[in-house]
């Protein structure tokens, strides 16, 4: 079964409006020819209106790194759905592990945060990946299904189907640290698999991404296995000539 790239910069806490502004009129240009990845950009809340506003009518649809369940509220420092439809932004990623690390996200609020994305029309990269400990101490399966079970629970067929998966090893994210294609391919596989066992053959449609040391290098190899069908990418998505690098050596 083939499915469409989708290849994501998350630029984390990174750019001020005009360094947005610059850098996406940069990529924009680069990746025109581009056709056969759904490429997307993650700034931070600041640059959204910037960012859709200068990738508009091109290739690259922009995406927030978070979003909060409810509607309005007291919810200091969250942002709603609605205010990223009114901004016309296409994707949300959830859960990404700095959020789990830093931030107190569990798999229960990336739940959540993922069934108000679905009902507000974004469309969600949701995260899931283990520490180094976890690694070595083999529990990657149980961390890895745990997140994937509680995360992606009570979806419809269709709603699932629409849905991006990250797997981002935490120990790989801004660490030069990549897992291997053999390492990333066993994780992806298993994902599909539990993704099979919730939502039946929806899974084949279901598009997984790598994230962890994503880079112009390394990527090739990674989108060559049959379960990676794309990737999330920190420090190489920031510079305009890198990412196009990356997208280009993806293809
Ligand atoms: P990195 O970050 O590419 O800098 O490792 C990936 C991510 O956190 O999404």
């Amino acid at each position: 079964m083939s499915r469409k790239l989708i290849i994501a910069g998350n630029w984390k806490m990174n750019y001020t409006m005009a360094e947005t502004k610059a850098m996406l009129t940069e990529l924009k240009a680069k990746v025109a020819d581009i056709k056969s990845i759904d490429i997307a950009i993650c700034p931070t809340f600041t640059s959204l209106a910037t960012a859709v506003e200068v990738c508009r009518g091109s290739n690259v649809g922009i995406g927030a790194q978070n979003v909060h369940w409810e509607a309005s509220g007291a919810f200091t420092g969250e942002i709603s759905t609605e205010m990223l439809r009114e901004l016309a932004v296409e994707y949300v990623i959830i859960g990404h592990s700095e959020r789990r690390q830093f931030f107190g996200e569990t798999n229960e609020s990336v739940n959540q945060r993922l069934h108000a994305a679905l009902a507000a029309g974004l469309k969600p990269m949701v995260c899931c990946g283990e520490t180094y400990a976890q690694r070595q101490g083999d529990e990657t399966e149980a961390i890895v299904s745990a997140q994937i079970k509680a995360g992606l629970a009570g979806l419809t067929d269709a709603q699932m189907a629409g849905i991006v998966i990250a797997y981002e090893p935490v120990w790989a994210i801004g660490t030069g640290l990549t897992a291997s294609p053999q390492q990333a391919q066993d994780v992806h596989a298993l994902i599909r698999n539990l993704v099979r066992e919730m939502y039946g053959a929806v899974a084949d449609k279901v598009r997984i991404q790598y994230g962890g040391s994503v880079k112009a290098s390394n990527v090739a190899e990674l989108m060559s296995c049959p379960d990676i069908d794309g990737a999330l990418v920190g420090g190489a998505s920031l510079k305009a000539e890198d990412f196009s690098q990356l997208l280009h050596n993806a293809q």
